[in-house]
């Protein structure tokens, strides 16, 4: 089973990330089915066409959404994002049914595709939040620091990213979760750069882990880093900067897995004092503003929606 395109390489230098809900009324048709199928072939026919652009993407559904496209059939463990108990600090869901994720070396390219798809699904659904984000220098956040540097190697991506035989039917598939972060730069910046990396657990020039003994428990690495049965939760994340300079900008948080396990236990230790009683100190400097979670199918589990 094939996984689609967005999901596995390194960062690319742009990056698109579309949320969009069903019109009022309208059901998903054949037409809409056979139309979404259709997205992988496109962005790789577009790519074979213009190599320099090294499109991809990857298109989700939500649980709520899923029925209307896969009937009865879903992925065993397929389910809305996450309401943590006893969260202090936000981790809003946004009602939204479909995500499209779309990355590429050139920006208008980015821009076109993303133009011309809401346009041709207009009919049945509205978007809910467009962001363009770009990568930084060496991938750092707007933080300044470097993010992505604890994500899995590119051989061992498809492990941690993947359905794989724990459910075979939708084997090359992945749970997808996106939230939208906006930073407080302002106050950010300025924090004296040893308190900065306090917060997050690695120094910020040389992007070395702080030490067990000099991280806090609060510090954003102490609270992501778990351990199960003597190994560590993993993610593949896919993040971004996005936004304006003086407006909203931050991170655009995106996340792969083959469970949405990992990802729930994580935001679970941010936002609530869970079971140390600490909750993530980055927190006081971003705040979630949007919350959505997806099952990106294989390949060929999509294509088959064309002839269902
Ligand atoms: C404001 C939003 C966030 C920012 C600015 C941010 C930033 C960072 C940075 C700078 C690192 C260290 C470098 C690295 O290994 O990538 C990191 C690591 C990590 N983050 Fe985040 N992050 C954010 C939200 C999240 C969320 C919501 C999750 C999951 C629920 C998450 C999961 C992780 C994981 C798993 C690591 C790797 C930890 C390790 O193995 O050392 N992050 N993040």
């Amino acid at each position: 089973m094939t996984p689609q395109s967005a999901i596995l390489p390194a960062a690319s230098s742009h990056a698109i990330f579309l949320l969009l809900r069903r019109r009022l009324g309208r059901r998903a048709d054949s037409k809409l089915a056979a139309y979404l199928s259709g997205i992988p072939a496109a962005s790789k026919a577009l790519h074979e066409m213009q190599p320099d652009t090294h499109l991809m993407s990857a298109i989700g559904f939500s649980a709520d959404f899923w029925p209307e496209l896969f009937g009865r059939e879903r992925p065993a463990e397929l389910r809305a994002f996450p309401h943590i108990p006893g969260a202090i600090h936000p981790a809003p869901v946004t009602i939204a049914d479909l995500f499209l994720h779309l990355r590429a070396e050139r920006a208008d390219v980015l821009h076109d595709f993303a133009s011309n798809f809401l346009d041709d699904v207009k009919d049945w659904l509205e978007p809910v939040e467009v962001t363009a984000a770009f990568r930084r220098r060496e991938g750092r956040d707007l933080t300044g620091f470097v993010d992505g540097t604890e994500n899995p190697e590119l051989a061992e991506r498809a492990g941690v990213a993947l359905v794989g035989d724990a459910d075979p039917a939708w084997a090359g598939g992945s749970y997808v979760h996106i939230q939208r972060y906006v930073h407080r730069m302002e106050a950010w910046n300025k924090l004296p750069v040893l308190q900065q990396e306090a917060i997050i657990g690695r120094t910020k020039a040389s992007d070395e882990e702080l030490p067990d003994d000099d991280r806090p428990r609060t510090a954003h690495i102490s609270r992501v880093v778990i351990e199960e049965h003597g190994a560590e939760l993993e993610l593949l994340r896919q993040s971004l900067p996005y936004g304006v300079p003086g407006g909203d900008r931050g991170l655009y948080f995106v996340s792969y897995c083959r469970t949405p396990r990992h990802f729930e236990k994580m935001l679970a230790r941010m936002v609530a004092p869970t079971d140390d009683g600490r909750v993530d100190h980055l927190l006081n400097f971003s705040r979630a503003v949007t919350g959505g979670a997806f099952f990106v199918p294989s390949i060929e589990r999509l294509q088959a929606l064309a002839a269902s």
